[in-house]
């Protein structure tokens, strides 16, 4: 297939098409949350910058998703938008006077036409443009100087939390066209990377051959790469990023995403270097994979997918005379856990760790994960077009092996397979899916295909 150019602008024809029913949905959604707030209009706070401690320096800055979610702007602090049933949705645009740093543009691109946009060069006059009447105002956004509630008292009420937090569950046609772009850039990336790996460079290095693909400076990853060669890939959220190559290279695990317009994937691979034992474990997984996949449908309990993906990997295990005994056995002793330790997946959006993934209904109630699976992120049943991820793995994870011994589940331990994994770390495996009525939607595989 043709590598294909990807349009991440803010003038992607298609992204401008999908845009104008995305904010009809987003004004049904808060004119639902301010009605049963009693409010009249809400507010969303893009969100400060933050100062390190005794310095003059900024962190990176994080805008509010709820704000991201409006419109596609990841770098607009101090600005708000003003949403009030039945009216145009306002953009209250900060573009300091400020000749130290870089500052904003002019708003343009295919979401401008949707808002009625003042652009405002000092916070007193964010203020002077919000709605008079505070008391029928609620502010959505991170306060944390007072000053920036602009004397509006209601903050953040779960009254109208709850109500956007369940329905971000579930895209629009325009959320789940940025999440395919943010899958295809990341695509690239881990292409790149495996590139670097083969060459045999530092995790330093593919992680910068990583960023150079999907045009990432590090602030502007979703979240910080894992790239973990050898026995690194053992440790979940390894970040070290080793200035030198292994003397010996036995594996590689990458879980690295990217963003278009804040919406991202998240996405991770596992290689062998040359141990065709480990090859063919990769290979396992991958089909095991493809199998939970394969069972994703509207209506499906993901607590009980999480829980069939242990029986899964346990029969991984077993063909891969790492332990032994039926998968049952093997899950209520505890052997599962201690190789596959995290969640089958969570819902993906503007957060990685999208909101919204135990909440059962608007009213915010929670749906707890399964007992001895705490790590699990989403226990709400599948709906169309909810996109998460699926992302078995397997590691050699001494920690929580040595708990097994003097259980009954010891003598369910192949320990010199356990020895042969060690120095490879471990396996992940991890896909973006959209949710279908019948089905779903490998953004991951599809986004591989698409630029290869
Ligand atoms: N990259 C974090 C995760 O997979 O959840
Ligand atoms: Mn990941
Ligand atoms: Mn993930």
């Amino acid at each position: 297939m043709q590598a294909m150019s990807d349009d991440y602008s803010d003038r992607n024809p298609e992204l401008g098409r999908l845009y104008p029913d995305h904010i009809k949905t987003l004004c049904e959604r808060h004119d639902h949350a301010l009605e049963n707030s009693g409010a009249a209009h809400a507010v969303i706070f893009s969100g400060c910058p933050k100062t390190v401690f005794l310095d003059d320096q900024q962190y990176p800055f994080k805008p509010n998703a709820h704000f991201l979610s409006w419109v596609p702007l990841v770098n607009l602090p101090l600005s708000c938008i003003v949403h009030t049933p039945g009216e145009t949705p306002q953009l209250i645009y900060y573009l300091p006077h400020d000749y130290w740093h870089s500052v904003p543009g002019q708003p343009g691109g295919y979401w401008t036409g949707l808002f009625d946009i003042k652009v405002v060069h000092s916070p007193d006059d964010v203020a002077a443009n919000l709605p008079e009447d505070r008391e029928k105002c609620i502010l959505i956004g991170e306060i944390d100087d007072e000053s920036h509630a602009f004397g509006i008292e209601r903050v953040n009420p779960t009254s109208a939390i709850n109500i956007l937090h369940y329905a971000r569950g579930v895209k629009t046609q325009y959320e789940i066209a940025c999440l395919r772009l943010a899958s295809r850039r990341g695509a690239r990336g881990h292409n790149a990377a495996e590139a670097a790996f083969r060459e045999g460079r530092s995790e330093f290095d593919i992680h910068r051959a990583y960023c150079k693909a999907v045009s990432h400076a590090d602030n502007e990853l979703p979240y910080s790469n894992i790239v973990a060669l050898n026995s690194h890939g053992a440790v979940l959220h390894y970040t070290n990023l080793e200035r030198e190559p292994p003397d010996t290279l036995r594996s590689f695990l990458i879980d690295a995403g990217a963003q278009v317009h804040g919406y991202a994937s998240d996405i991770t691979r596992s290689y062998s270097w040359s141990d065709s034992r480990f090859s063919e474990l990769i290979e396992r997984m991958h089909s095991a994979q493809g199998d939970i996949v394969s069972r994703i449908r509207a209506g499906v309990n993901y607590s009980e997918l999480h829980i069939e993906t242990h029986r899964i990997l346990a029969a991984v295990l077993v063909d891969a005379g790492i332990v032994s005994g039926d998968p049952d056995t093997l899950l209520s002793t505890g052997v599962t856990s201690a190789f596959f330790p995290h969640g089958l997946g969570h819902l993906l959006g503007i957060q990685v760790h999208d909101v919204g993934g135990f909440m059962e209904n608007e009213a915010g109630t929670i749906i707890d994960p399964p007992s001895g699976h705490p790590f699990l992120r989403l226990t709400r049943d599948l709906e169309e077009n909810m996109v998460l991820t699926v992302e078995p793995g397997i590691y050699a994870i001494d920690m929580l092996l040595d708990n097994l011994r003097g259980t009954a589940a010891e003598n369910h331990v192949n320990w010199q397979g356990v020895e042969w994994l060690r120095p490879f770390g471990g396996i992940r495996i991890e896909d973006n899916v959209r949710v279908t009525a019948d089905g779903c939607e490998n953004l991951t595989r599809d986004a591989f295909t698409a630029v290869a």
